[in-house]
Formats: C-alpha cells, sequence, structure tokens
C-alpha cells in the first residue's frame, strides 16, 4: 500500500461512497512542515456540506484511527491542508521489510500469470547494425527486463527484416558482384557492399539486371532450392553478427521470428479482410480505407500481387496471439514508423485481436550534434561505437588499476545511460562528454555510487561493524537521512511506473535523484564515525541503497562492477 493508497482510505472512511481515485500525498515543499502533504480535502468540503478545515479534520481522524497509520504526525494548516509526518516506527519497519526482499525489493509481481511478447531491436539482415538501431535494443531490452522484474511471463522476439525484394538483389549481386574470396569468408560488411554494387547496377537503363534480380526474388519466393539456400545462409551470417552485438550489450532474445515467417501466412488475412468488407479494391490493389480514422489508406495487396510491411505485421499479430495468447504485444521502433502502427493497430482490431497492441516510438538519435545519415557519410556501425566506448572508459580506468572487462562494463553502461536517461519521445543528441562524464546524470556517476558504497561497506566489515535494522529511525534521524529513507521505499513504485508509461528514463530519474539524495545523505551524516545504534542503522541504509541501485541499474541493463 503506498502513501496516496492509504490517504484515500482515510478520505473513503471519512466520507463513505465518494470517488477519490485522484487524491494524493505530495513531498512537502517545505521540511518545517512535514514530509508529506495532502491538499485534496478541501475540494470535498463543499460536497460533505462541511468547512475545509472541518473537512480535513474528518480525514486527520481517520488516518489517526487507522491501524497502520504510517503518519506519526497529523496537522491541519491554511484553509485545510494536511502536513503529514512520517513516523518512526513505520519507516523503520517498512525499510526492514525492502531490506528481507533483497531479490524483488518491494517490486509488486502484478505481472504473475500474465504473458506480453515485446518485439524489439528488428534489424535488417544484410546490413550492418549502426548506431540508429541501438535505441530499439537499448530501451526494448529495458522494458524487457522491467516487465519481467513485475512477473511478467515475457517472450523477447527479434522481428528481423529478413523477407522483401532486397533479397532478389543481393542474390543477384552474390553471384555476380563479389570474389570468390569474397563469397568464401562472407560477412555482412560483404552482403553489405554486394548490396549496393548490385542495386546500383538495377538502376541501369536497360532494365536487364533489375529484371534479373526480380527473376531471382520470383525463385527465392517459389522455393526454388539454390535460392531458398543462399537466402539461409545470408539470414544465419546476419543472426551470427547481431548476436555478437547483442552478446556486447547483454541482450538475449527468446526468439527470432522474421519477416519470412509469416509469408506464407498473409494470403488469408487478406482473404479474410476481403471476406469481411473491410480491404477492398484502388487501382489494382487492395486496400483499407482508414480515413473516418485520419488514418489515410492502407495497402493490404500491391497491385503487382505482392504484400507489404502491414500484410507481414497482420499475420504476425494473429500468429503470435494464436501461439502465446499474450495479454500485450509492445513494438519499440523509431517515430517514423507511427502511422504504420497506427494503422495495423486498427486493421487487427477490427479482425478482432484480443491482444493490447502497444507501441512504444522513440526519436531519433543524433551523433555528437549532427544527423546520422548514410549521405552525411557519419553512419557510425555499433561495432565502431562500442569500440570506441570501451577504449574511452579504458582512459578513465587504467590510471585506477582497471582491467578491459571494468572499461567494458563502464563503456557500455554509459552508451546505454545516455539512451535510457532520456524520456523515449525525444530525440536526443549522443556526445561523448555526456555520455562518459562522472559527474551529473551519466552511466558512470551512478556505478561510481554504487562502487562507493560497496567500499564503504567492506571499511565497515574491517571494522567489524555491519548492517543492522533501522531502529536509528525510531528515535528520530537526521533530515536527509530520512528524505534518503523515505525516497528508497519509493523504488517499487518508480519501476511500476516506469513500466506503465513504458518509459525506462521513469527509472534512471528515479536513480539519479535518489543517488543525489545518497550523497547529501554521506555528505552531512557520520556513517562509520557514529554511535550505536545509529552506526548499524545507517549502514543498513547505505546497504540498502547499494541494493536498490545494483537491482535498478540492473533493469536498465548496466551492470555495476564493485570497484571502481
Ligand atoms: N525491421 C524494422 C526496421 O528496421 C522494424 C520491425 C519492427 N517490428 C515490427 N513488427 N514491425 O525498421
Amino acid at each position: 500500500m503506498t502513501l496516496s493508497d492509504t490517504i484515500r482510505a482515510a478520505f473513503e472512511a471519512a466520507f463513505p461512497g465518494g470517488d477519490f481515485s485522484a487524491v494524493r500525498v505530495v513531498p512537502a515543499t517545505d521540511p518545517k512542515f512535514g514530509d508529506y502533504q495532502c491538499n485534496d480535502a478541501l475540494k470535498y468540503a463543499k460536497q460533505a456540506g462541511l468547512k475545509p478545515r472541518e473537512a480535513a479534520q474528518r480525514v486527520a481522524d481517520a488516518l489517526t484511527g487507522m491501524p497502520d497509520n504510517p503518519f506519526s504526525g497529523v496537522e491541519i494548516a491554511g484553509p485545510g491542508f494536511l502536513n503529514l509526518t512520517i513516523g518512526g516506527k513505520w519507516l523503520a519497519e517498512r525499510l526492514g521489510a525492502l531490506a528481507a526482499d533483497p531479490v524483488d525489493l518491494g517490486i509488486e509481481q502484478s505481472g504473475r500469470g500474465k504473458r506480453i511478447v515485446i518485439d524489439y531491436s528488428s534489424p535488417n539482415a544484410a546490413k550492418q547494425m549502426h548506431i540508429g538501431h541501438i535505441r530499439s535494443t537499448v530501451i526494448g531490452n529495458a522494458i524487457d527486463r522491467i516487465f519481467r522484474s513485475l512477473g511478467y511471463d515475457v517472450v523477447a522476439d527479434n522481428h528481423l527484416g529478413d523477407w522483401g525484394t532486397q533479397f532478389g538483389i543481393l542474390i543477384k549481386g552474390y553471384r555476380e558482384c563479389l570474389t570468390d574470396a569474397e563469397r568464401e569468408n562472407l560477412t555482412v560488411a560483404n552482403l553489405e557492399k554486394c548490396y549496393v554494387l548490385s542495386a546500383a547496377r538495377a538502376k541501369e537503363e536497360s532494365g536487364e539486371w533489375k529484371e534479373e534480380c526480380r527473376r531471382e526474388l520470383v525463385k527465392l519466393q517459389q522455393g526454388d532450392e539454390e535460392n531458398l539456400a543462399l537466402w539461409r545462409k545470408f539470414i544465419d551470417i546476419s543472426i551470427g553478427e547481431f548476436e555478437r552485438m547483442y552478446r556486447r550489450l547483454g541482450v538475449k532474445f527468446d526468439t527470432y521470428r522474421g519477416e519470412s515467417y509469416y509469408n506464407a501466412k498473409m494470403p488469408a488475412v487478406v482473404e479474410r479482410l476481403v471476406a469481411l468488407g473491410l480491404a477492398v479494391e484502388s487501382e489494382g490493389a487492395l486496400v483499407v480505407k482508414l480515413e473516418d480514422e485520419g488514418l489515410g489508406v492502407a495497402i493490404v495487396r500491391k497491385s503487382d500481387g505482392g504484400y507489404n510491411y502491414t500484410t507481414s505485421d497482420l499475420a504476425c499479430v494473429e500468429d503470435r496471439v494464436a501461439e502465446y495468447d499474450p495479454e500485450r504485444i509492445i513494438y519499440v521502433t523509431d517515430d517514423r514508423q507511427q502511422l504504420h502502427f497506427k494503422q495495423f493497430f486498427s486493421i487487427s482490431a477490427k479482425l478482432g485481436c484480443r491482444a493490447r497492441l502497444v507501441h512504444v516510438p522513440f526519436g531519433l538519435m543524433s551523433y555528437q550534434g549532427k544527423a546520422i545519415s548514410t549521405r552525411e557519410g557519419n553512419l557510425i556501425k555499433l561495432d565502431e561505437l562500442l569500440e570506441e566506448a570501451v577504449k574511452r572508459s579504458m582512459e578513465i580506468v587504467a590510471p585506477r588499476g582497471g582491467d578491459e572487462r571494468l572499461a567494458a562494463q563502464i563503456g557500455i553502461g554509459a552508451v546505454k545511460y545516455a539512451d535510457l536517461s532520456h524520456d523515449p519521445g525525444t530525440a536526443i543528441d549522443f556526445t561523448w562528454e555526456k555520455a562518459l562524464a562522472l559527474e551529473g546524470n551519466s552511466g558512470p556517476y551512478l556505478q561510481y555510487a554504487y562502487a562507493r558504497v560497496c567500499s564503504l561497506l567492506s571499511k565497515a566489515k574491517e571494522a567489524g561493524a555491519a548492517p543492522g535494522d533501522f531502529v536509528a529511525f525510531a528515535s528520530g534521524a537526521a533530515a536527509a537521512e530520512k528524505r534518503l529513507a523515505l525516497q528508497l521505499l519509493e523504488f517499487p513504485g518508480a519501476v511500476r511506473r516506469a513500466a506503465e508509461a513504458y518509459k525506462p528514463s521513469v527509472l534512471a530519474d528515479y536513480l539519479y535523484q535518489t543517488s543525489q539524495l545518497y550523497s547529501s545523505f554521506y555528505q552531512n551524516t557520520p556513517v562509520l564515525k557514529s554511535e550505536e545504534p545509529a552506526r548499524s542503522s545507517r549502514l543498513a541504509l547505505c546497504a540498502l541503497f547499494g541494493a536498490i541501485l545494483r537491482k535498478g541499474l540492473g533493469l536498465l541493463g548496466i551492470e555495476t562492477p564493485e570497484r571502481i
């Protein structure tokens, strides 16, 4: 039960039958007035025919009468505000309960028995991953971890772009544009190269090359063995290389079902759309008209008889529902695909889809102030970005005796956090200075805060001191200490809010604020040098902060080395 839930229960007891869903407590504007305040009693006074202060008094009485009332002080101020002071005993108990739950740290297991599919990363095969792919991978993986922590059964599905006209161009290019050596030692870089060369020739005026690419594609679609074997080879090589990247990033998928998997299922979906009168002919194509919803027209079969991205996603959703019966499917892609998702969600609903479909769109990432594009020639490969991250963090950790592994933990953590600390919906600019800063809102800052608390705890151990229970709070705690303690209790709520909003940034913000509060606590309050029982109580607070920081960073996919 959160503090807001408690105060709602008190409103309910004071004015039975009302709707108090909007009632909440907020942190006090000034610690002089307590820890929290609630300004909602005024709103209900009139309805109850009471003066505002009388209404507030009723809530206060109800609160004081509650068996596990968290507040030791409830005061009425001004026109009917409630000033609330958290009781030491209650706080000590709550902190104790969190510390006694080291795996979940109070995170409610609200997802038990529920399944969701998360579709993320999903790069196109035969192309190297570049820095444009990092957002879907990192944001998607954090959402994946956050939902798992809430007890959901998550299926992480990498929806590879592994089907389409590009494969005709690739097969032709593979046969004609590569050297024997390149064919023998096929890499994604070689595939990319042969695609570029072949696509350029497909533009030739005679149209011969283009026609041959088309023929190869048709052969592939009709199941020609040789072409199918080549296609399989391209996909395997691509997945192999993507997996190398995922290993470095600590990202794991449960399944790699690309667009090709849904290929055979597309005609049936279109037939149903036609039978239901949803798809109609327009200039030789089949389309679903969504103008009434402001979503234009979605093509589901092109005039040449081919299917497209929309058809593929429609077939995919039906298949996922049939196989997994998820309560929700979450798609993480850049925001240029918003119309696509709105269209196909709307069509899926018309087809009776029972899963909730959610698109999490993210803004584009620029690099050091410049848009990332092939034309700009700054299409940085993900590989190179990660390499650079490790190299740069090596410069930071080497003087402290850190090794390659530590440099990787910090460098990769920095790249991830630079992304996750921003609301996914916003466009972001990546700069090395911000990402690797040791001060301010950065990955290394948080990792460093964690390492410091580990070192404090091991120093305590050497001195024969150990974290105890939280007794000091029962007998009055310093302001910074109490502020930190209250913030630590908010951890499960921060995880829940991050999931509800599909924004790992909510959790990142929480962790950053918590680390700042920890720092001001640590600067203002003696820990090792304090007397018992304050010492073991404060050590327990430090240990809980460390556990929460570790768990929280873990949910963002960021490692927490104990020494930096
Ligand atoms: N392959 C697509 C791209 O690179 C992303 C696929 C997202 N998932 C989906 N089911 N449409 O943009």
